[in-house]
């Protein structure tokens, strides 16, 4: 934390009383902190409070005469590595899902070039609403970071979600993130969810992998500190924070996008489902109904992975298995056929929807098995496994 400059806005809700102690914590861990403020929250704290604490004046003005100019709200989001929304009210979270700029500190959100963070603040019953629900996942998708909220007993009186976490730690957290990541600045190319093989304008060929566990791993390798880019067939998940996918729909697709962007890419995870077939044709009209038996020509789908991991310089390849039976068996032959330093097999039966899943990480050690965990615990464990391996390997 020493010398990170972090810009904390404070809007109006009491949990800005716990904003100065939050300020006195990022001080004392070497902090250069520029407190601003929104006109509400300065009826719960006064301003001179914060500006003790940074030794810093707090600006609530954009138009700010110590500075001479009018551009505050650029200058904050610019001339610092964090800004730090604590606390965030449901208003000012409704404010920045839309992209409103009616203060200095929603337009410094707009302007920012660096990471936002935010601690929501609220009384329970207005987090749980599906309004802040929505647009608490609309500023994720937007690129946010949200510090979820702890449960307890709440300044109104009521009992439940929407607490401001305590200062500790959120300073906890903003220490981890500014701590040195495993994938820091690698470009890791991911695919995720099921192809779409169309026979005719309006039926197609596809299967049932909802895209939870590429998504999942595409925001675990996001907070490894990689830079990510998911493509993605048809699912119905929401987008990984800070990660908007690329879209595609048949294998050929898929193969496309990837050729687009694999040149970059020091790491590839394929966890698509990839059609292994398509029509041999897909009908430009509607296939007519009869009461005759229909045969369908399928002909073999490029296989991906492979054509990427069998490339000159190939990028650190990881495959995905699904499998019904013998799972380490078919695992492991799976992954020397298509030249891959590390596969994760699943059970098929158990993975494809499900929020919960099971793998076993195949590599040239072995077998480690991954017991059952939700979806983006086990990519966090998978993340960490092939960026061990990924690092060992290139010297990290
Ligand atoms: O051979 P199999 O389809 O079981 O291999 C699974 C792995 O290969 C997964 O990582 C999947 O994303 C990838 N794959 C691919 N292109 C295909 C078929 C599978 O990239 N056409």
């Amino acid at each position: 934390m020493l010398n990170k400059r972090i810009v904390l806005g404070v809007t109006g809700g009491i949990a800005a009383y716990k904003s100065a102690e939050l300020t006195r914590l990022l001080v004392k861990a070497g902090a250069r902190v520029q407190v601003a403020m929104t006109h509400s929250a300065t009826q719960f704290v006064a301003p001179l409070t914060f500006q003790a604490l940074s030794g810093q004046p707090v600006i609530i003005e954009d138009a700010d005469p110590a500075k001479g100019h009018g551009m505050a709200h650029i200058h904050l989001g610019r001339d610092c590595d964090m800004l730090l929304i604590a606390p965030a009210t449901a208003n000012f979270i409704a404010r920045l899902a839309h992209g409103l700029a009616d203060d200095v500190l929603s337009a410094a959100c707009l302007a920012r070039d660096c990471p936002l963070w935010l601690a929501p603040a609220m009384n329970r019953q207005m987090w749980h609403h599906p309004a802040t629900q929505r647009n608490v996942l609309q500023i994720q998708q937007d690129g946010a970071w949200v510090i979820e909220p702890d449960s307890g007993a709440q300044a109104c009186g009521e009992e439940g979600a929407g607490r401001m976490r305590e200062p500790e730690a959120i300073v906890d957290g903003l220490r981890d993130f500014f701590s040195p990541k495993r994938l820091s600045g690698k470009r890791v190319l991911i695919t995720a969810g099921p192809t779409l093989e169309k026979l005719d304008p309006v039926r197609a060929i596809t299967n049932l992998s909802s895209g939870k566990m590429g998504y999942a791993v595409a925001q675990a390798a996001r907070e490894a500190g990689a830079l990510v880019t998911l493509i993605s067939g048809p699912v119905c998940v929401p987008s990984p924070p800070g990660i908007i996918p690329i879209q595609v729909e048949s294998a050929h697709d898929m193969l496309n996008a990837v050729k687009a962007h694999v040149a970059h890419a020091d790491i590839f995870i394929s966890v698509a489902a990839v059609a292994d077939y398509r029509p041999a044709q897909s009908q430009t009209h509607k296939l007519k109904k009869s009461t005759q038996a229909l045969s369908i020509d399928l002909v073999p789908n490029p296989d991906i992975l492979e054509w990427v991991a069998t490339r000159e310089k190939p990028p650190f390849c990881v495959g995905f298995a699904a499998e019904t039976d013998r799972l380490i068996e078919h695992g492991e032959a799976k992954r020397q056929r298509k030249h891959l330093p590390l596969l994760a097999v699943n059970h098929a039966m158990s993975a494809l929807g499900s929020d919960d899943n099971e793998l076993i990480l195949l590599d040239d050690e072995g077998v480690h098995p991954l017991p059952k965990a939700d979806k983006l615990t086990l990519a966090r464990q998978l993340v960490a496994h092939l960026a061990n391996l990924f690092n060992s390997k290139n010297g990290g």
